[in-house]
């Protein structure tokens, strides 16, 4: 595996032990060990078309903590307000000696359209291309998942996958890369998948995705879900024609206080209240809800750091995933 483009073409084994690498990870990633040199004299570049906090400081503090050398290129303030093309951005990133391109894009193929053209060697990860895919939030939610099912099985995570986890996507899905590429990494991993939105923020063709599909967030909780996994509602690349009322959206389709307490009554203890961030409070995810015991908000930002750390490794020390050795030396 030379790049990481999406997770609809990530297979088991490798998905699995970019997870499992993740957790050799942590212990790096929480600073209970310092560094690992295994990335010694290789340079990342963070290529970032679109604003981005977690996404981007996170790839940054990995490829640190594996001793890399680290360019941040934001297209704000760049020769990209010149007029200067992808191709010749990448290019010159790669003349300055860039190995691994981790690129975020308003454009949906714009990872895949570096990675396939010829115009640079370096390896491409995608942290988010438009509306189509951001592999390693599915993958940093996959391993936040995995140690919630483990707990809840009383069974080790290591080396296992999810199958037979319940889990509900709500709200944006129209516009989220986020839950695309949670539904084909959970459906690899083997876990169910209902998505919950709004009959207008739901793509056409949906109804053939290998999920079931309800516009009813309170008959999916009571069906009993091990996890809920609330989506951003991204007003920035809306009009007002998709869109019902703050008020309509918080009460049908935002996890609010009622039904916090609804599950907090219902006896599922071990049900999780994920979110990627960044959270709008009062629409799709309450206060309360994002700041309760059940909510793995943070704990998600910090599985992303050991999770993008795997990545990293895995794609820069060449060949498949399954091929790479694991990293021991720590200093
Ligand atoms: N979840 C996520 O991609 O957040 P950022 O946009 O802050 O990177």
């Amino acid at each position: 595996m030379k790049h990481l483009l999406s997770t609809a073409d990530l297979a088991k084994p490798d998905a699995v032990q970019i997870l499992d690498t993740a957790e050799e990870m942590s212990a790096v990633s929480l600073r209970e060990v310092k560094k690992l040199p295994v990335l010694r004299g290789r340079t990342v570049v963070n290529l970032f078309f679109e604003d981005s906090t977690r996404t981007r400081i996170s790839f940054e503090a990995a490829a640190k903590r594996l001793s890399a050398d680290v360019i941040n290129f934001a297209a704000k303030g760049s020769s990209v307000s010149k007029g200067e093309s992808l191709k010749d951005t990448a290019q010159t990133l790669e003349a300055m000696g860039a190995d691994a391109v981790v690129i975020r894009h308003w454009a949906s193929g714009a990872p895949a359209r570096l990675a396939g053209s010829g115009w640079i060697d370096a390896t491409v990860v995608n942290a988010g291309d438009g509306t189509h895919e951001h592999p390693t939030q599915a993958l940093l939610d996959a391993f936040t998942l995995r140690r919630t099912w483990a707990k809840l099985n009383g069974t080790a995570s290591t080396g296992t996958d999810l199958a037979g986890m319940k889990v509900a996507i709500v709200g944006d899905i129209l516009h989220s890369r986020v839950a695309r590429s949670n539904l084909w990494l959970l459906r690899t991993l083997g876990a169910e998948v209902t998505m919950v939105a709004p009959p207008t923020l739901l793509p056409v063709g949906s109804r053939e995705w290998p999920c079931t599909i309800s516009y009813d967030l309170d008959a999916t909780l009571a069906a009993g879900t091990d996890a809920v996994m609330m989506l951003r509602v991204q007003g920035e690349r809306m009009n007002a024609a998709y869109f019902p009322s703050t008020q309509e959206y918080s009460s049908r389709w935002g996890f609010n206080d009622l039904r916090l307490a609804a599950l907090d009554a219902s006896g599922r203890d071990g049900t999780i209240i994920m979110h990627p961030g960044p959270m709008n409070r009062g629409l799709e995810i309450s206060s309360a809800a994002a700041d309760s015991p059940r909510s793995t908000v943070l704990d998600q930002v910090r599985n992303g750091v050991a999770v993008r750390m795997a990545a990293l490794y895995l794609l820069l020390s060449g060949g498949t995933a399954s091929a790479a050795p694991a990293p021991t030396a720590a200093q």
